[in-house]
């Protein structure tokens, strides 16, 4: 069943994990004026209310609009409800103890969104995303198409800035996805990249520049290592995940029908079932319209075949069946 609108009730957008992701979030979504009315939800309900202040400051600025720090029940209504909760990684603690640690938050949240929403669409942006998404719809029981991960919405939008300053245009004019996991399994689809419609070494032979196989494959390296390159400098990375989570938000609350690399359910692709990763991915009203069946090559098949088993695996760590 698709998403049900109530074309009486103000456009209200939850977000459960109000930290670095979830604040920062908030923050583009009220100076987009996308919602009417913005519920803040975290564990730590003073720094929630902290947050929830500061934003209303901001409304002469921007867009009459109701932000607040709420519980639950106030998810009820909610378009799209955010869930950027998760838990840090203390310094000892491998990947999968924080996995762990986050499914089990996802076994406190997700239930209670659920409850009071059961007509909203989800969206998840803590980490391991792919995974999260497939705890979350099978925790939440809801249809597949109202469970969206951010996916690798911010690496090909790396991969995009790293090639548009590589070949001197527009980050809006590279047309190139990852897909798979977001992170180390990733899969960047040179066979269909192009810019105006030309393949990669076709743009070059156009400009009279060499296609340097080396330069691309450093350019997929820096997209798929840059969170820890930031993390390294900065400690955290939120500006660019929060501007992707606008752009499906966006997407979503508009019934934009846009195509973006997001995760969800995989039904028969290429052999893969039962997971979920990012592909080309309509969206609208609705969540996920319809996944775009990319051609591949045998190279990146079998790539994708490989990401996809990471994550299985991490999936059975989980028991969630
Ligand atoms: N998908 C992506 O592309 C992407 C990019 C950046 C960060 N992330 C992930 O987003 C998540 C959040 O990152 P961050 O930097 O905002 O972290 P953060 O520590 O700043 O914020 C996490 C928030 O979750 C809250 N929280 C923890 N347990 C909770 C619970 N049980 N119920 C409600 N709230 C709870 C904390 O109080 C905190 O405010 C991490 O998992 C991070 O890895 C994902």
């Amino acid at each position: 069943m698709p998403a049900q609108a109530n074309h009486s009730a103000p456009t209200r957008v939850a977000i459960v994990g109000v930290g670095n992701v979830g604040a920062t979030f908030a923050y583009a979504l009220l100076l987009s004026g996308l919602a009417a009315e913005i519920v803040l939800i975290d564990a730590n309900h003073a720094r929630v209310e902290g947050e929830a202040m500061d934003l209303n400051h901001a409304l002469p600025f921007t867009h009459p609009t109701r932000v607040w720090a709420g519980n639950y029940s106030d998810c009820a209504g909610a378009v799209v409800t955010v869930l950027t909760a998760g838990a840090p990684q203390n310094p000892g603690e491998t990947r999968l103890d924080l996995i762990k640690k986050n499914a089990a938050i996802w076994s406190q949240i997700v239930p209670h969104v659920v409850k009071a929403n059961p007509n909203g669409i989800l969206l998840i942006a803590t980490n391991p995303v792919d995974v999260l998404t497939y705890a979350a719809w099978k925790l939440s029981g809801l249809p597949a198409e109202r469970v969206i991960g951010s996916g690798t919405i911010l690496d090909t939008a790396r991969f995009r800035y790293l090639l548009s300053q590589y070949f001197a245009v527009d980050a809006r004019s590279v047309h190139a996805y990852i897909i798979g996991e977001h992170g180390d399994s990733e899969v960047p689809v040179w066979s269909s990249a192009n810019i105006a419609g030309m393949r990669l070494p076709q743009f070059c032979q156009a400009q009279q520049i060499a296609y340097d196989r080396e330069a691309m494959e450093k350019i997929f390296l820096q997209t798929r290592d840059a969170a820890y390159q930031i993390i390294e400098r900065k400690g955290a990375t939120y500006y660019a995940v929060a501007a992707g989570l606008m752009r499906i938000t966006q997407a979503i609350l508009r019934n934009q029908r846009t195509v973006l690399s997001v995760s969800s359910l995989i039904r028969n692709y290429h052999g893969l079932d039962d997971v979920c990763f990012s592909l080309p991915t309509v969206i609208d009203r609705g969540g996920v319209e319809q996944l775009l069946r990319l051609e591949l090559d045998s190279a990146e098949i079998e790539k994708l075949h490989r990401s996809a088993e990471v994550l299985r695996k991490t999936i059975r760590s989980l028991n969630l069946d």
